[in-house]
């Protein structure tokens, strides 16, 4: 029981949880805020760059696709029924994640925060709210039938703990900056 929800709730968040890692490795180039200050701070930073963003969210939509095409034998493989992304879904938990950073960073920013520093919580699951929101946006009918109540719970607690190991791992390997 336990594990179906895990299987469904890891599967379903994929497409979310690449954009934010391939734009690491993508990341560079013009920022989007185009070096605009708000109230002598920078809108969004230099963090959050066009390249960045386009990859992550071509990264998330191409995996889902991916995913798609292996649900039938992961599905057999783990006795799970995992959910299929139709294209509106897969472009919402995609670009939704790149916007729900995005935002973070704009919080960030207001909130006296330098590039790279640490939110608590904002860090851990902007991408998550970001990303359901969007899919919602775009497919409602998917998200309701998808992240089901305990699903919802179970992505709620096992985000923060794959993108505290995520990012520690992308650290260590030199990729990133800081390991959150
Ligand atoms: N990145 C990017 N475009 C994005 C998101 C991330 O180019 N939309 C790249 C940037 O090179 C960024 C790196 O990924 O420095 C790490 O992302 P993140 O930790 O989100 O950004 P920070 O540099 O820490 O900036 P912020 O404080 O605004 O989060
Ligand atoms: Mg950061």
């Amino acid at each position: 029981m336990l594990h179906a929800l895990f299987a469904v709730a890891f599967w379903a968040m994929l497409p979310a949880y690449v954009p934010n890692n391939a734009a690491v490795l993508a990341g560079g180039g013009a920022p989007i805020d185009g070096g605009r200050m708000v109230g002598g701070r920078r809108l969004l930073g230099d963090g959050k760059t066009w390249r960045g963003t386009a990859v992550g969210t071509a990264a998330g939509v191409g995996l889902a696709l991916v995913l798609n095409q292996a649900a039938p034998a992961a599905a057999a493989a783990t006795g799970v029924t995992l959910p299929a992304f139709p294209l509106p879904a897969a472009f919402g938990l995609a670009f939704g994640a790149m916007a729900g950073d995005i935002s973070a960073s704009f919080l960030k920013r207001r909130t006296g925060r330098e590039r790279g520093a640490a939110f608590p919580v904002v860090d851990q699951l902007d991408f998550v709210a970001g990303a359901v929101a969007c899919a919602a946006l775009l497919d409602f009918g998917w998200v309701v039938d998808t992240f089901t109540l305990p699903v919802l719970g179970v992505v709620i607690v096992l985000t923060p703990v794959l993108h505290v190991a995520t990012n520690g791992i992308a650290y260590t390997l030199g990729l990133k900056d800081e390991p959150y």
